[in-house]
């Protein structure tokens, strides 16, 4: 596709932050010809089982044993080495040597932190080289870009937060608006009436904020998010389910124990948790439900899908951790009917997009999302609009490393002018 081949010249890393102030990995790719690309690698808090593994050094007096010292070392020592002079170009021929390089399934050996920090930085400076942006570097469509629909979290709890909630996201998805900027300014209305809701009525130390910007109040129970919600979206102007709908993430992993899920003050089995989501789409029109059953529980997501009967997008997370072996089962069996798209679940963009392709072939939707653990680096952004998959999860539309992603979007949309297209009333396959 691009006919001039140009080498790599050099491949740094470093350590730097990330927003929970933990160490995380940057690379820096630079081509022969001067050009720079460079990307930061988040980290989750709610990990699923099958994720790719985060390399840490394990070592108690550096960071409390969090620095990413040997992944980084990995970069500078082992991967830059091996890259030297080749095309920056070849995505796949990169993302399939670092994955050789590792030699394992989980890429524990290299760390997948070590491995997508390259993978991404080498696709900066190939789209810096051409002078465009990353989503269109990325494209994988002709035709008009999709925008996506932002799903805010503005209420959080699980492990993201300090209060009793056992659903650890309660999100906002302004489907009714006409363009991703209205989404936002919808959701930030939203997120303010909710503030002043909420302090009121739990007093003030409800607007302390959890992982993902959104407000954690000390609420004990699902109805009690749903209700908050559901009363800040019509003081805000708003009509709950038409203009803004609710959607959920249970990241149920955390809250199941020996075949039982442990929700608002409650034991559940697999079965009650089904009338128990039924419930939430009946009184609450929840439009996405992220991982309502434990990890491993591939027949009870295939039952509530089939139960839902697809008027409601149920999404995998920790079921999928963006790996196509545990999508391609679960496409088999029918369980859910969308996958989230984590790329340092997997390690590598060419797998990721490789996973959103099969997904998207068998009639999954895809939601791209950010960790709780985020940095300034907004590449979800662009590869939201790269997939044109429709949605992403950035967190509320507050604190910096939540909306830098929102704000690249809003920049984005403006430069794109008629050549890009806001889904109003979709999410993923659902019409709503
Ligand atoms: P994590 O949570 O980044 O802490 O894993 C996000 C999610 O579960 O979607
Ligand atoms: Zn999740």
């Amino acid at each position: 596709m691009f006919d001039k081949p140009i080498p790599i010249k050099r491949i740094h890393a470093r350590q730097i932050l990330d927003s929970r102030g933990n160490p995380t990995i940057e690379v820096d790719v630079v081509t022969e010809t001067g050009v720079l690309g460079r990307a930061a690698v988040p980290a989750g808090a709610s990990k699923g089982r099958y994720e790719a593994v985060e390399l840490r050094d394990g070592d108690l007096r550096n960071y409390r044993g969090k620095s990413v010292l040997k992944a980084v070392r990995n970069v500078k020592e082992l991967i830059s080495k091996k890259l030297l002079d080749f095309n920056v170009f070849d995505q796949n021929g990169i993302d399939r040597l670092l994955i050789e390089l590792d030699g394992t399934e989980n890429k524990s050996n290299l760390g997948a932190n070590a491995i997508l920090g390259v993978s991404l930085a080498a696709a900066h400076a190939a789209a810096n080289s051409l002078n465009i942006p990353l989503f269109e570097y990325l494209h994988v469509n002709s035709g008009k870009y999709v925008l996506p629909v932002p799903f805010m979290n503005i209420i959080n709890g699980g492990t993201h937060a300090g209060n009793k909630l056992s659903i650890q996201e309660f999100l906002i998805a302004p489907t009714g608006a006409k363009s991703f900027s209205e989404a936002i300014r919808m959701g930030s209305e939203v997120y303010h009436t909710l503030k002043d809701i909420l302090i009121k009525k739990y007093g003030v130390s409800a607007k302390n904020i959890g992982d993902e910007g959104g407000f954690a109040p000390p609420m004990s129970f699902t109805f009690e998010a749903l209700e908050s919600l559901s009363t800040a979206i019509e003081e805000a102007g708003y009509r709950v389910s038409k203009d803004i709908n609710l959607a959920i993430d249970a990241a149920a992993s955390v809250f199941y124990e020996n075949g039982y899920y442990h929700i608002d003050g409650e034991r559940f089995t697999a079965k009650q948790m089904i009338d128990y989501y039924k419930q939430l789409y009946k009184k609450y029109k929840v439009v996405s439900i992220e991982d309502p059953f434990e990890e491993n529980q591939f027949e009870s997501f295939r039952e509530l899908t089939r139960e839902l009967n697809n008027r409601v997008q149920i999404v995998g997370d920790d079921l999928f951790t963006t790996n196509i072996k545990r999508l391609t089962k679960g496409i088999k069996l029918g369980a859910a009917n969308s996958i989230l798209l984590k790329i340092n679940q997997i390690g590598t963009l060419t797998e990721a997009f490789n996973t959103a392709k099969k997904a998207f072939e068998n009639g999954y939707s895809v939601m791209v999302s950010h960790r709780s653990g985020e940095t300034e680096d907004t590449s979800i952004a662009d590869i939201a609009v790269a997939l044109s998959c429709g949605q992403i999860k950035s967190g509320a539309p507050a604190r910096s490393e939540r909306t830098a992603k929102y704000n690249q979007l809003i920049r984005i949309e403006e430069r794109l002018e008629d050549n890009s297209i806001y889904p109003t009333n979709k999410i993923g396959l659902i019409e709503c």
